[in-house]
């Protein structure tokens, strides 16, 4: 007898319950708690339909992802769908929350499916690197047609209840929030109407609209093959649903099942995974007490209506906030506010914005130049430009009109949060927040505690993160914090590689061919080679002993071509357009160093490329756990994926480190060290202790 499934009765209706909280995965004793309270229900006289929905706050959001890479546990889900389907009695499915994955396959072997207005449903398989395995490769087709099934696959994206009524997915949609009341009046009137049964399977209709066309899949294919750069499960999902099209559904089936165990065993599928867990663990800070309950944030400010600060402001009003801007001038604020409007705009005019909801979310963002407008805010974000003398005077006087817990934050990059937090009369309340370029698109924020955060504004920043649609990981005070020091090591392995003979589009190739969206110096053109300049001199200045040495970056940003925003930095761009091309004259430029500096140009291979790339990253990122900057491994790869587009499907760089072997990396490393005489390069001790001891990053657990 299963706990997670209950039978209930409501007149002739038997109610499935399932209940295994949070999400309802369908976990093992689901999946047999279904088999046998189905067979309970079909053998009572009483029950002549069957309702299936999810106690809580959904329905089923999927197979149980710990599931994967172990052995499997029958009975199988795809069984399970199938059973369902071949019921005896009329059977159908009540939604709310999310239906995804495994929960809808569930909800399309029904014969019914009728939701409430705020559900959601997908099959979001291929953002963890598989394909439905559960019969939706084969079913979604019948309902919903070739075309948009294949979409809604190969993307992932989820629909609305109202759009998966549109395309044939539900059979109704109501206003409420009863999803018993709902499945039960619904099923009352199939019986009361003499409504026929419905397997989605025995439908054909949408399949021979397809067949109609006979070039539809392979044109399918290749746009799916253009968008899922490098990826693998996006094409075995088209390969399955053209086996819908061409093979009874027994036959769809069972090759359906063959294509999922293939992508089962990649390791796409191990490092989308990964990601998916070390995101979910990144939102629980560790060490953080569970008692350290968030602020409340009903209202916010941010200073400075600059790049980051317009972003800051929108992420907020977005999601109905109200958000007052500070400015130190008048027309900067307006410069501000215009920019914001920009954007609104273009995106209205892409279609994806009512300009009713434009005006709604410009109207919650209130630009002042009077500090004593910021009084009621429970959380102010500092955005003004890089300089410390100037945040710490933001900060005093922020101590002295914000009211009595309101949380101070600062979105300096580089900055020591704890020297701002000494400005004011309360370092408890003082944190960073760390938002990416663009603010308002870019999914990661890194917060950052400093040494005096309160633990209940810890709680609060992270909670405030996932309001506004981020993915929030919390890190230590360092330069650089963890994304960007680790960036610092790479842009330094990239920008001497080309000193030793390799080209800008070399590295960048090699970055882009591993999965990056972007190069090296590609991203170096859209930030702004300006930016890294200023860095590079206010380290040498200061003395840093391992400030990088005077570079031909350097010398191309002194002739100011900054990148993109000069019209053209490591690479020429034509106006108006942003696709980087090699610029002989940056050639010259390259050449006339190294002849300056005495280098003999050599030929660099790409495996040499990749390793300093990419294995300074991770000898960068265990210096950081070993300093606990970073608390687990998992978080650099969070950051790494949702903010320096590190491809989700290698699972991050720590997790790709030990997917190589950290012994090889070792190796690898003093190799260079020795060879180059860069003695930056050598292993951490971190490292070396891992390697040694034939462990990897995964072993490490986080402080508790
Ligand atoms: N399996 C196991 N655990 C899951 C899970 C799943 N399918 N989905 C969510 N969880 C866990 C999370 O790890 C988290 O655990 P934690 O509290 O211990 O960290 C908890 O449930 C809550 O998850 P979220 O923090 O993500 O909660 P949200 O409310 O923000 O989001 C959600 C809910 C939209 C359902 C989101 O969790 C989600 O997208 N889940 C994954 C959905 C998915 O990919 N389903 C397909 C699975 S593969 C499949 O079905 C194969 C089939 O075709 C055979
Ligand atoms: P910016 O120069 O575009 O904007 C700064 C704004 O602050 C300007 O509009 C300026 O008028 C205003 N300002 C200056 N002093 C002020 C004061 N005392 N009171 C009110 N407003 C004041 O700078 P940007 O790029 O937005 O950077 C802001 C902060 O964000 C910096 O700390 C930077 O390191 C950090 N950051 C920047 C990123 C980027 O890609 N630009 C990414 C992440 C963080």
């Amino acid at each position: 007898m299963s706990e997670m499934v209950k039978l209930e009765r409501s007149g002739k209706v038997g109610v499935l319950v399932v209940d295994n909280p949070p999400v309802n995965a369908l976990g093992q004793a689901v999946r047999q708690g279904l088999l046998d309270r189905l067979a309970e229900a079909e053998a009572d006289p009483e029950i002549a339909i069957v309702v299936i929905l999810g106690a809580g706050r959904t329905f089923m959001a999927g197979a149980d992802i710990r599931e994967f890479g172990k052995p499997p546990m029958p009975p199988a889900l795809g069984d399970v769908v199938d059973r369902i389907e071949a019921s005896r009695k009329p059977v159908v499915a009540a939604i709310h929350g999310t239906a995804f994955g495994g929960g809808l396959e569930v909800a399309m072997g029904c014969d019914y499916r009728v939701a409430i207005a705020s559900a959601k449903v997908g099959l979001p398989e291929v953002t963890l690197g598989i394909l439905p395995g559960a019969g939706g490769t084969q079913r979604l087709p019948r309902l919903a047609g070739v075309e948009a099934a294949i979409d809604m696959m190969t993307t992932g994206a989820p629909k609305s209840a109202r759009e998966a009524l549109e395309l044939g997915i539900l059979d109704e949609v109501v206003e409420g929030a009863d999803i018993r009341g709902v499945g039960v009046a619904f099923a009352e009137r199939v019986l009361a109407e003499g409504r026929q049964r419905r397997r989605t399977g025995d439908l054909d209709e949408r399949l021979q609209e397809a067949r109609r066309d006979p070039g539809m899949i392979e044109k399918a294919r290749q746009v799916v093959e253009k968008r899922s750069r490098n990826l693998v499960s996006p094409l075995l999902i088209v390969d399955a649903v053209e086996a819908a099209l061409s093979l009874p559904l027994r036959e769809g089936l069972k090759k359906e099942r063959a294509l999922f165990v293939r992508a089962l065993e990649t390791p796409q599928r191990r490092g989308l995974v990964h990601a998916f867990f070390a995101q979910r663990e990144a939102a629980k800070v560790a060490g953080l007490s569970p008692d350290a309950r968030p602020r409340d944030v009903g209202e916010v400010a941010v200073i400075g209506a600059g790049t980051m600060g317009g972003g800051i402001a929108m992420c907020f009003a977005n999601v109905g906030i109200p958000v007052t801007l500070l400015e130190s001038e008048q027309s900067a604020l307006d410069r501000g506010v215009a920019t914001i409007r920009r954007n609104y705009e273009s995106t209205v005019k892409k279609g994806r914005l009512q300009s009713a909801d434009m005006d709604k979310r410009m109207g919650l963002i209130r630009p002042t130049l009077s500090y004593d407008d910021l009084a009621q805010a429970d959380l102010v974000i500092e955005a003004i430009f890089e300089s410390m003398e100037a945040k710490k005077d933001v900060f005093g006087r922020l101590d002295k009109v914000a009211k009595p817990g309101a949380i101070l934050a600062t979105n300096t990059s580089t900055l020591d949060v704890n020297e701002i937090a000494s400005a004011t009369t309360r370092p408890q309340d003082v944190a960073g927040m760390h938002f990416f370029s663009p603010a308002n698109v870019m999914k990661l924020l890194e917060n950052v505690r400093a040494s005096q955060t309160a633990p209940d504004v810890q709680a609060t920043i992270m909670e405030v993160g996932k309001r506004i649609g981020k993915v929030p990981v919390m890190v230590g005070v360092c330069y650089g914090f963890v994304g960007n020091r680790m960036l610092h090591r790479r842009t330094r392995e990239a920008i001497d590689l080309v000193e030793e003979g390799a080209s800008p589009e070399a590295v960048d190739a090699v970055l882009t061919d591993f999965g990056f969206p972007m190069g090296q110096f590609a991203m170096s053109d859209l930030a702004g080679i300006d930016v890294g300049w200023r860095i590079r001199q206010e380290r040498r200045k200061a003395g840093d002993p391992d400030a990088q040495a005077p570079n031909w970056l350097d010398r191309l940003a002194e002739q100011g071509r900054f990148g993109q925003k000069t019209g053209g930095g490591v690479y020429a761009y034509e106006p108006g357009d942003r696709t980087p091309r090699p610029d002989p004259a940056v050639a010259k430029l390259i050449e006339d160093w190294r002849r300056e500096k005495n280098v003999a140009p050599r030929i660099v291979e790409e495996q040499e490329i990749l390793e300093r790339c990419l294995y300074a990253m991770v000898n960068e990122g265990a210096k950081i756990l070993d300093e606990g900057i970073a608390a687990r491994p998992g978080d650099i790869d969070t950051i790494w994926i949702n903010g320096y587009g590190f491809p989700a499907y290698r699972g991050g760089p720590m997790f790709w480190a030990d997917e190589v072997g950290l012994p090889i990396i070792v190796e690898a490393l003093e190799k260079y060290a020795a060879k180059l005489d860069r003695p930056h390069l050598q292993p951490s001790p971190l490292l070396r202790r891992l390697a040694s001891e034939g462990k990897g990053f995964a072993s490490l657990t986080a402080p508790s």
